[in-house]
């Protein structure tokens, strides 16, 4: 059986983990590209975008795939659109391996927005300390705030992407842990942050540790993505591989 995994997640990495050690899953690993040192993979990978539906159609049939698992993260919605046009043309039945949204507790002090672009309005209009975790490629809609002082944690170098005069930046790939982010949190001076969200645990910390200084957080929430069959987790989706397989099976009794 031939499965392709999009993936650019923690969790598509524990699939490919555990894809790897299978001899009767033949899968593949894709990554859009975005990191210049993505982690290490156990499956082969592929990396670099297909070219829209159509690519993705054609990619598929020429590698004869049997199945999707689109394990991208919650704010690629794009690319789980694209693949869920892509097998509904070609009736390949597809998975979305997606995380939970995180949830406001008591003691969280939220500001949820819909968007990015209405991020910046919710740190308000006099200068603060903002850290910033949204990744690099939207950092730019903060560039309408210069007035603010912005620590920026991204994975890869945000070259010029925030062109205001007090941008510093932090490279580091999570997952972070509470003291660390509570630390960093004091250290900086941080009076709020903003983040999407993502859910799950790697980049959880930040939240919690706002809320043990009862720091504000603006929460981006998440795009739509299409409705296909859906699971939390890696052993649920491994479950729904399996069942995929005694499809044709099944097929041809
Ligand atoms: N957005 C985030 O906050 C975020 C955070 C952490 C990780 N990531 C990961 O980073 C990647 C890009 O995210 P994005 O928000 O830019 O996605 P996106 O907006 O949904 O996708 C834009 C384009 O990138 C290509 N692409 C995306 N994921 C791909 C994959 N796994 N394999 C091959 N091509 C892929 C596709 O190009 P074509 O149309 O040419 O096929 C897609 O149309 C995703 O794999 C995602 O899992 C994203």
């Amino acid at each position: 059986m031939r499965v392709l995994v999009l993936g650019g997640t923690a969790e598509a990495s524990a699939l490919a983990a555990k894809l790897a050690e299978r001899t009767d899953i033949d899968a593949i690993l894709s990554l859009a590209g975005r990191t210049a040192n993505p982690r290490p993979s156990p499956l082969p990978r592929r990396i670099g975008g297909f070219g829209g539906a159509e690519g993705l159609v054609r990619w598929l049939t020429e590698h004869q795939t049997d199945a999707v698992v689109d394990a991208t993260h919650p704010f690629a919605a794009m690319m789980s659109r694209n693949a869920a046009a892509a097998c509904r043309r070609l009736g390949l039945p597809l998975l979305g391996l997606r995380r939970p949204p995180w949830r406001a507790e008591p003691g969280d002090r939220w500001i949820e927005v819909t968007t990015i672009a209405d991020a910046v309005p919710a740190v308000g209009p006099a200068p603060r300390r903002v850290f910033l975790t949204i990744g690099r490629l939207e950092l730019a809609r903060f560039t309408t705030a210069p007035q603010h002082f912005y620590l920026v944690r991204s994975i890869e170098p945000i070259g010029d992407a925030l062109p205001t005069p007090r941008v510093k930046t932090l490279l580091a790939r999570g997952p972070f842990d509470e003291a660390s982010e509570r630390a960093l949190l004091e250290s900086e001076h941080i009076d709020i942050i903003v983040t999407k969200n993502s859910g799950g645990l790697a980049t959880y910390a930040k939240i919690a540790g706002a809320r043990a200084l009862r720091l504000p957080v603006v929460v981006v929430a998440r795009p739509e993505k299409p409705a296909v069959a859906q699971v939390e987790s890696v052993a649920a989706a491994l479950e729904w591989i399996d069942s995929q397989q005694r499809v044709p099976l099944l097929r041809g009794v």
